[in-house]
C-alpha cells in the first residue's frame, strides 16, 4: 500500500533529519516496522533517497507554504517525500495526498488536515513556486550553500555541472575479470537476457536500469564485480608487477583489492581497522576465489601486525568526506559540516606519515580519496612532501574516457569524483 510505503519512507528521512546516516537508518526502520514488504522496498527506496536528494527543494517550499515550525520530524518527514513525489510525478498528485493523509494519521491523527492543506496548497501554486526557486541557490541546486560555494570557488567553469551530477542516480558499473570472461562476449549475454547496457571501458560496462547485485549474471561466481569506472583506475596506476609484495592499507569492502587480485600475481596484505567491514573484505575475496592476507588493525598500530618486511607497492585509499560520490550517498550533502574537512585531512596525512615507512626504496604508493575538495587532495600530498625528503609525484596518464583536471578526477555521467597521487620513494 502507497501510504504504508510513504510513512516508513518519512520514518527513514526522519532519522536522517536527526543526523543518522541514511543507509543505517533504511535497514533499521525496515527491520523494526516494515511486515512482508520485500515488494516495496524498490519503492520505500526511491522515494527516501529521491526526497533526501531533493531535501534542499523541499525545504523551500515547506518553508513558503508552512509559517510556523513543524514541531513533529516525521510530519514534516512525510511532507518532503510527498513534495518528492508530486515533483517527479510518481503517481496523480491527488491519489499521492490522499495517500499522505491517510500516512499522516498513522503518525498523529490531529496533523492529517495540515499535511492535505499543505500538499494541496503546493499543487495550487506548483508553477509559481518552481519558479521562485530560481531566487535561491541552495534550494535550485539543493545542497547546503557552504557547500555550493565551495564547489565553485575550486570549480569556477563547472560547479554547476558537478552539482547536478551529484544530484542523478549513479550508474549500475560492472568491471569484467578479463581472466575469466571476454568482454563482448559478456555484453552478449547480457543482450540475450535482454540487460540493456553500454561499454565504457576495457573491462568495465554500465548496466542502464538499476539491478540487484545477485541477478547480475555473472557476480555470485566472481567474473564481474560492481565497481565505479573511476575506482577502476587505481589498480592500473598503482604499477603493479607479478610477485610484488603489496599493502591495501585502508581496503574495505575490498573492492580494489580484488581488482589488484584480477590483473596481476601479487602477495597482498589487507588491512582494515573495522570488524564488520573487514567481513565483506573476506566475502569479497573468497567470492572471487583470491587469496589475501587479511588484518583487522588499524594500520598505524603498526607494531601489532606488521613483520617489518617492506612493501614494493601501497595503496592508501583514505577515509575522505565522500563528496565525489554524494549521488551515491545522498544524505552526506546534508550531514557535514563545514569544519570537518580539517579533521578529514588531519587523519588523512596522519595515515600517509604511517604508511609510508613501510615503502620499499624505488616502491611506490597511491594515495586516493572519492573527494573533489583539495583540502583532502592536493593540500594533503603538499603538506606530506614538505617534511619528507624521499619522495617524489610521477605523472598520472588517464584514459580519454576519464573526465579530470590534473590529478582530480571530476564526477561524469559515467564516473564518480575521485583523486590520486602516486608518490615514489627514493
Ligand atoms: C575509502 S574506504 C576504502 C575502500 C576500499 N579501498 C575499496 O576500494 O573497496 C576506507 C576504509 O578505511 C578504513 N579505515 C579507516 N581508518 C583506518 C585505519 N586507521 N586503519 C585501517 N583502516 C582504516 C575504513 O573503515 C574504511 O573501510
Amino acid at each position: 500500500m502507497m501510504s504504508q510505503s510513504q510513512l516508513l519512507a518519512a520514518k527513514i528521512v526522519e532519522q536522517v533529519l536527526i543526523g543518522k546516516n541514511l543507509d543505517k537508518s533504511f535497514q533499521l526502520v525496515l527491520t523494526k516496522y516494515s511486515h512482508n514488504e520485500e515488494e516495496n522496498i524498490p519503492q520505500i527506496k526511491d522515494m527516501t533517497y529521491g526526497a533526501i536528494r531533493d531535501l534542499g527543494k523541499s525545504n523551500f517550499y515547506i518553508n513558503k507554504l508552512v509559517k510556523n515550525k513543524i514541531e513533529n520530524l516525521c510530519i514534516e518527514s512525510l511532507l518532503h517525500i510527498v513534495l518528492f513525489q508530486i515533483n517527479h510525478e510518481r503517481s496523480n498528485d491527488f491519489t499521492l495526498v490522499n495517500q499522505a493523509v491517510d500516512a499522516a494519521k498513522k503518525i498523529d491523527h490531529k496533523k492529517s488536515s495540515f499535511i492535505n492543506a499543505v500538499l494541496r496548497n503546493f499543487i495550487r501554486n506548483k508553477d509559481n513556486l518552481q519558479k521562485q526557486l530560481k531566487e535561491n541557490e541552495s534550494a535550485l541546486y539543493s545542497y547546503p550553500k557552504w557547500w555550493i560555494e565551495k564547489v565553485k570557488k575550486q570549480y569556477p567553469k563547472n560547479w554547476q555541472d558537478i552539482l547536478n551530477i551529484g544530484n542523478q542516480r549513479p550508474p549500475l558499473t560492472l568491471r569484467i575479470n578479463l581472466k575469466k570472461l571476454e568482454i563482448k562476449q559478456y555484453s552478449n549475454n547480457l543482450d540475450e537476457e535482454g540487460i540493456e547496457h553500454s561499454l565504457v571501458g576495457d573491462e568495465c560496462l554500465i548496466i542502464k536500469k538499476p539491478l540487484d547485485v545477485n541477478k547480475i549474471p555473472g557476480f555470485l561466481d566472481g567474473k564481474v564485480s560492481v565497481q565505479d569506472l573511476g575506482a577502476q583506475l587505481a589498480a592500473h596506476i598503482i604499477d603493479l608487477k607479478n610477485e610484488q609484495k603489496v599493502l591495501d592499507a585502508c581496503s574495505a569492502p575490498g573492492g580494489k583489492a580484488c581488482h589488484m587480485l584480477e590483473l596481476s600475481s601479487i602477495k597482498l596484505t589487507a588491512i582494515e581497522s573495522d570488524e564488520q567491514r573487514t567481513i565483506k573484505i573476506i566475502d569479497n575475496i573468497k567470492r572471487q576465489g583470491f587469496k589475501a592476507q587479511i588484518i583487522n588493525k588499524k594500520i598505524d598500530n603498526k607494531n601489532e601486525w606488521w613483520d617489518k618486511q617492506y612493501f614494493d607497492r601501497i595503496l592508501l585509499d583514505v577515509p575522505c568526506s565522500a563528496s565525489g560520490i554524494v549521488r551515491r550517498h545522498v544524505d552526506i550533502k546534508w550531514l557535514r559540516r563545514i569544519n570537518d574537512f580539517q579533521n578529514f585531512a588531519d587523519n588523512q596525512l596522519t595515515l600517509l606519515r604511517a604508511t609510508w615507512p613501510m615503502l620499499k626504496e624505488g616502491g611506490k604508493l597511491l594515495y586516493v580519496t572519492c573527494s573533489i575538495f583539495e583540502e583532502e587532495n592536493k593540500d594533503v600530498i603538499e603538506e606530506f612532501k614538505k617534511k619528507i625528503n624521499n619522495v617524489s609525484e610521477i605523472d598520472i596518464k588517464f584514459p580519454s574516457n576519464i573526465t579530470h583536471i590534473k590529478n582530480q578526477v571530476i564526477p561524469s555521467d559515467n564516473h564518480d569524483g575521485l583523486f590520486y597521487a602516486l608518490l615514489k620513494k627514493s
